[in-house]
């Protein structure tokens, strides 16, 4: 399928849903048991069904996720694609940035990434200094954009000042249950400032599916969509957001993929806004993934 795709207006568009690798080839640590060829094989299922946006990090199973994604997408059309990854958060001074970068992209076996993150914000590490770097692998041809990942408005907003390129997205923990960008007015910001937002843990591991509350149930019956449908399509339904999810199983990516292409009516989007209870905020927990 053709997967809607989210255009700023500096230019910059992506997919409105991407494939993530958290948990590809282990968590924080590289799993010598994992089913490599499954998580290979799932990646590619994505690539056959249309998408092309796959979001990695260095910290992945100690950059193991990075060298599953090459071999998924090894003999692929690279164009196509838009592949992300990011600097840990140990790696935010401008020498340790490039060389992270370049340790990225030998593992994924490409030339540059479409888009590279600090993947969060480390206070004692001048921001000047590690948007710095981000501007010298685009002007290195290294990275064709930038972006953050679980930056606060005022970080974000601190980034955007002292990058020359356009700070292009900021990734975040971000569903139905997860509201903190709502709240604390980070999503208002991307919207007025041309900054996609990208929601991680869209259908929270599958949890907020089991059970979910009567607003949900009643939306996918009037629908004849499934609950991860209407949590996936209520997120890209919002202007400045896309998302990313990450399956090892056909049947949920092409649940997942059903939820794009069609769009819930606008009170409808407004009532899981407001009318979801026991919305929940993230701001103590350090993320995982
Ligand atoms: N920047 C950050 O700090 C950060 C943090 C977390 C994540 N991320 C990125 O965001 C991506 C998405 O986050 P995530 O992987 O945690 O999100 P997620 O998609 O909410 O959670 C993934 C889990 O949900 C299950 N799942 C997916 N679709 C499902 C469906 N339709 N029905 C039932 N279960 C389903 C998957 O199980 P199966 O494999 O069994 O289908 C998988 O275990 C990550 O992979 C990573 O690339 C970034």
């Amino acid at each position: 399928m053709e997967i809607p795709v989210k255009k700023l207006r500096n230019g910059f568009a992506m997919p409105a849903y991407g494939f993530g690798t958290w948990q590809m080839g282990g968590r924080e640590r590289r799993d010598t048991e994992n089913d490599d060829e499954a998580d290979i094989a799932a990646m590619r299922a994505a690539m056959d069904r249309g998408v092309t946006a796959f979001d990695t990090a260095e910290i992945y199973a100690e950059g193991y996720s990075e060298t599953l994604l090459g071999k998924a997408i090894a003999g692929r059309d690279r164009a196509r694609l838009l592949i992300s990854s990011k600097a840990s958060a140990a790696h935010m001074r401008y020498d340790d940035i490039l060389a992270a970068c370049e340790a990225s992209l030998a593992r994924v076996g490409t030339e540059y990434f479409d888009l590279y993150l600090l993947h969060r914000h480390v206070p004692d590490v001048p921001l000047q200094e590690s948007m710095r770097a981000l501007d010298t692998l685009v002007a290195r041809g290294l990275v064709r954009a930038i972006g953050v990942c679980n930056f606060s408005t005022a970080s974000l907003a601190e980034a955007r000042a002292k990058a020359s390129n356009p700070i292009v997205y900021n990734q975040v923990h971000y569903n139905l249950e997860f509201r903190e960008c709502e709240a604390d007015g980070l999503l208002r910001y991307c919207e007025d400032n041309d900054v996609l937002l990208a929601a991680w843990r869209p259908v929270q591991k599958g949890l907020i599916l089991e059970d979910p509350p009567k607003i949900v149930y009643d939306l996918a019956e009037k629908y004849g969509k499934s609950y991860a449908q209407i949590a996936l399509n209520w997120l890209v339904s919002q202007r400045n957001v896309v998302t990313l999810s990450k399956t090892r199983h056909v049947g949920h990516l092409e649940e997942n993929l059903g939820a794009l292409g069609w769009t819930m009516d606008a009170e409808d989007i407004e009532l899981l806004r407001s009318g979801y209870p026991d919305r929940r905020f993230v701001s103590d927990v350090v993320p995982l993934g």
